[in-house]
């Protein structure tokens, strides 16, 4: 899988963790930064991120702020980004399964290094079940897009 990373000050500490746990899985992973520990807006890595998922086909994300719950609501503002705020391995596991998340979020004041490799774990092991759960995560699209649903 290859992934895509940004973090905003409040999730800095543990991108490093984060991008060797993916690494050490087989997996490739692309920083966006920011490369401090300098405040900035979440918003914007959020958006670098998201751009970055949309534009290449397949791939996913990785976004972490002190919360999650920041920095998940903007990279959804971008269309065809579902973006999930995790907090253990059932909640990582089933965004894939059920709304086929491109994007895992979680926050750093929220979660423990050994949370973060079992969320991971689980994104990366299931797969999107189709079925029922399709139309539905059709029909988020056209929430983004204003389509009357
Ligand atoms: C930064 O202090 C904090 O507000 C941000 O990381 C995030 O938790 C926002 O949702």
């Amino acid at each position: 899988m290859k992934f895509y990373i940004a973090t905003d000050h409040a999730g800095y500490a543990v991108k490093e963790f984060t991008k060797n746990y993916v690494r050490e899985l087989g997996h490739e992973i692309v920083d966006l930064g920011p490369e401090s520990a300098e405040r900035v807006d979440y918003p914007d890595f959020a958006k670098k991120c998201a751009e970055a998922v949309v534009a290449d086909e397949g791939s996913f994300g990785i976004l972490i702020c002190g919360t999650g719950i920041g920095i998940s609501i903007a990279a959804n503002k971008v269309a065809g980004i579902r973006a999930a705020l995790c907090h253990d391995a059932y909640t990582a596991s089933a965004t894939r399964a059920h709304n086929d998340a491109n994007i895992l979020c979680f926050g750093e004041r929220v979660v423990g290094k050994g949370v973060i490799e079992s969320m991971i774990d689980a994104f990366c092991n299931t797969e999107f079940e189709g079925g029922r759960h399709s139309s539905r995560v059709a029909k988020i699209e056209g929430c983004s897009l204003g389509a009357n649903l």
